[in-house]
């Protein structure tokens, strides 16, 4: 299939357009770059030998994209594209509105203009708030408790209402639980621009060395360790979920929603552990306050992409930590 991929030079992306071209699809990124470098399109050429065309492009930019699908005949989108800091969007609620929301109102409404009938959507956990039991299923209720959260909601419900109007569409809505990880060459991975607000990276960027220690934030949680628990989801089986999702639901019009986790729940001292037993390195840290917005546990009942998609996470902890440490050692800085 002719797919195109928007923010495929991030994190997800980049791993998914591996898994495309080695799955034999041909990809074409668009990106604004406003949280990613070219260097990682050039790395995934290397690593799968194929060439990828990209353009720098904004989704919001009705008029580039209209070039671009007159251009090329896509077969069906993938779409990363958005801003993804809680943080962030609590101080900045319209620019992630404006991003996310109204960054996929312009490319749905391009799609439906050239007839591309097919969308996979990057959703997330967040989508269920603080949930009542765990572990969560699809159906259980959706609530979000920040603007980014929110945003993801908005889209999900704009996407099964452009479903219920139009029969000839496809759209599917992927739910990624905590991704974690890179590829295993440690050419492709992580890049988070200034000071990360998500665990993994944090824990290999102490255990490189660029940070002194570690904040947990809470150990009074009701948890096996009192630290709160999350699935953590190696980069490349949430990659191979796109793939799967492509390629058995493209011609199955409906909304179709997954959760893509593990269903194993790790703690923060979990990590911890975890990453100092692999980088032979201690990961000083200190206990700290609760953060804002956090909840005890989540991780997914993952058994519906298994029926549906025949796609099960198969990577273990200490994957998601080796090669989440290949990648750190490898490239401190990052792609620059
Ligand atoms: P990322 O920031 O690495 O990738 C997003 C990409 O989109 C970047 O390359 C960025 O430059 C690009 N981009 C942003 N706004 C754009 C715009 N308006 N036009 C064109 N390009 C734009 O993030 P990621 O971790 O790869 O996340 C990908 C998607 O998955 C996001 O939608 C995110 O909300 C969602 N998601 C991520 C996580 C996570 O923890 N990483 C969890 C659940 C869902
Ligand atoms: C994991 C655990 C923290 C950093 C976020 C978004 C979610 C999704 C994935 C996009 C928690 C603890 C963390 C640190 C810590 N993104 N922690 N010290 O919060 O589960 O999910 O990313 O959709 O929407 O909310 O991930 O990696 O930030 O935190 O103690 O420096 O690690 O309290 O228990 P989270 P995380």
């Amino acid at each position: 299939m002719r797919i195109l991929v928007t923010g495929g030079a991030g994190y997800i992306g980049s791993h998914t357009c591996v898994e495309l071209l080695n799955s034999g699809h041909s990809v074409f990124i668009v990106d604004n770059f406003s949280n990613a470098s070219v260097e990682s399109i050039k790395r995934v050429e290397k690593i799968t030998g194929k060439s990828v065309n990209y353009i720098n492009a904004d989704i919001r930019d009705e008029k580039a994209l209209n070039e671009l699908f007159k251009r090329h005949n896509f077969d069906a989108v993938i779409h990363f594209a958005g801003l993804k800091s809680v943080g962030e969007s609590t101080e900045k609620p319209l620019m992630y509105y404006d991003n996310n929301v109204n960054g996929t109102r312009v490319l749905m409404s391009v799609m439906e203009k050239y007839k591309v009938n097919s969308l996979v959507f990057s959703s997330s956990a967040t989508v269920y708030g603080d949930p009542d039991t765990v572990p969560i299923s699809e159906n259980f209720p959706l609530r979000t408790t920040n603007p980014y959260g929110q945003t993801k909601l908005v889209v999900e419900q704009m996407c099964q209402e452009v479903c219920s109007a139009n029969d000839k569409i496809s759209i599917v809505l992927l739910r990624y639980f905590n991704p974690v990880g890179a590829h295993h060459s440690g050419m492709i991975g992580e890049d988070p621009k200034g000071i990360p607000n998500n665990l993994m990276p944090f824990i290999a960027q102490v255990a490189v060395g660029k940070r002194a220690f570690l904040s947990i934030f809470g150990n009074d949680y009701n948890t096996p360790d009192g630290t709160g628990v999350r699935d953590y989801i190696h980069v490349v089986d949430l990659a191979k979920g796109h793939v799967k999702a492509i390629e058995k639901l493209h011609n199955k019009t409906g909304c179709h929603v997954f959760n893509l986790g593990t269903g194993r729940g790790y703690s923060v001292l979990d990590m911890v552990a975890a990453f100092s037993q692999v980088s032979g390195k201690k990961i000083p840290y200190q206990i700290k306050a609760r953060r804002a917005g956090d909840i005890a546990q989540c991780y997914a009942k993952p058994d519906l992409a298994q029926q549906i998609l025949d796609w099960r996470a198969e990577k273990t902890l200490k994957d998601m930590v080796n090669d989440s440490w290949h990648w750190q050692v490898n490239n401190p800085n990052g792609y620059e």
